[in-house]
């Protein structure tokens, strides 16, 4: 049995990142990237990874192909310390994949989702749960199986006695089939940041939105950017700002170094203010180096960096 205490459910791919490409890519022409990375892709895995990088016992249960990508992810995440004795291999089939074509500020991603629609609640370990407290689940519409199965995994995990996330992604499809009115009760802190909260409810303004949600809402974490991050539960409002960065890199996979540093503190029984300004930090520690994971490698140097950008003590153990 794993000691795990936090068990991320979610999507697994690569990131194939290209970089200083010469031109936008046409059909029938061909041009040249002065560089390439393949990099550990998928919110869901960063979001695991980064709270391992932060100390938290951390296991993760998703789907790959068995093929060389599904290695690699495998490799990349237990690297990182974390728990992959619930990712399942999946022979015949492809491990997802995303290209991401980087122009200087902004970039055009293509995915192929492979094997990620297959997991279901079935594979998620729901007879040895009630050993992890807490259920992180993530980008649900990128999972077909799992947003199918989504009030059936959540309304086990609270029975079995588990706190339960939810940070919905963005909806490709941007149809946005997710019941909120059922399934958030069960959602002990719901994680959107703000252009996911308006496509959900279809509302007009961020206000409108929390209104139409709040009958079935614990706590919300909105995450907003550069502006910071609000919390809502019951009466209890609370905006706190962002950190400013001095070092600035690129923003990639600030929402899932978020919801990593608010986890740690809300599995610590930390307040909803201590657990917004914790994610908010591992927001901005994110933006100092590539990629969702590249400030999170070293936890001595992340704690340096802390210490060194914002004047502040973190204690990782
Ligand atoms: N440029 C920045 N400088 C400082 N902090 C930032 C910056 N960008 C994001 N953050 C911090 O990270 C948090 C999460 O980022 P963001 O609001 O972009 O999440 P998101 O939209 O879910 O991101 P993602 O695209 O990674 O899913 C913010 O609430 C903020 O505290
Ligand atoms: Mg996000």
């Amino acid at each position: 049995m794993s000691n795990a205490k936090l068990l991320v459910v979610g999507e697994l791919n690569v990131d194939l990142i290209l970089n200083e490409i010469h031109a936008f890519p046409t059909v029938g022409k061909e041009t040249i990237a002065e560089e390439m990375n393949i990099c550990l892709g998928s919110s869901s895995a960063i979001m695991a990874a980064n709270s391992a990088a932060l100390g938290v016992d951390t296991a993760f249960c998703g789907m790959v192909g068995d093929d060389y990508f599904g290695e690699f992810v495998l490799r990349e995440l237990r690297s990182k310390s974390v728990d992959c004795a619930h990712i399942k291999t999946r022979k015949g089939q492809k491990t997802g994949c995303t290209l991401v074509m980087s122009y200087e500020q902004d970039r055009a991603n293509v995915t192929f989702p492979g094997v990620m629609n297959a997991l279901t609640i079935h594979d998620i370990p729901l007879g040895q749960i009630d050993s992890y407290q807490h259920l992180h689940l993530s980008s649900v519409f990128l999972q077909e199986g799992i947003r199918q199965d989504i009030e059936q995994v959540l309304i086990k995990a609270k029975t079995v006695g588990m706190t339960t996330s939810l940070d919905l992604q963005w909806d490709p499809a941007e149809q946005w089939a997710f019941d909120y009115a059922r399934c958030l009760p069960y959602v002990d802190v719901f994680m959107p940041n703000e252009a996911e909260l308006l496509a959900l409810t279809g509302a007009g303004s961020v206000g409108s939105a929390i209104e139409t949600i709040q009958p079935y809402l614990n706590t919300l974490a909105l995450k907003m950017g550069r502006n910071g991050s609000m919390g809502i539960r019951g009466d209890e409002q609370v905006a706190v700002p962002a950190f400013e960065g001095t070092q600035f890199v690129d923003a990639i996979g600030a929402g899932d170094s978020f919801n990593a540093g608010f986890i740690r503190k809300y599995m610590a029984g930390g307040s909803l203010e201590d657990c917004l300004r914790e994610g908010n930090l591992m927001g901005a520690v994110n933006t100092t180096a590539a990629g969702g994971t590249g400030a999170f490698c070293d936890r001595q140097k992340l704690s340096e960096n802390i210490q060194a950008f914002w004047g502040l003590e973190l204690n990782l153990i």
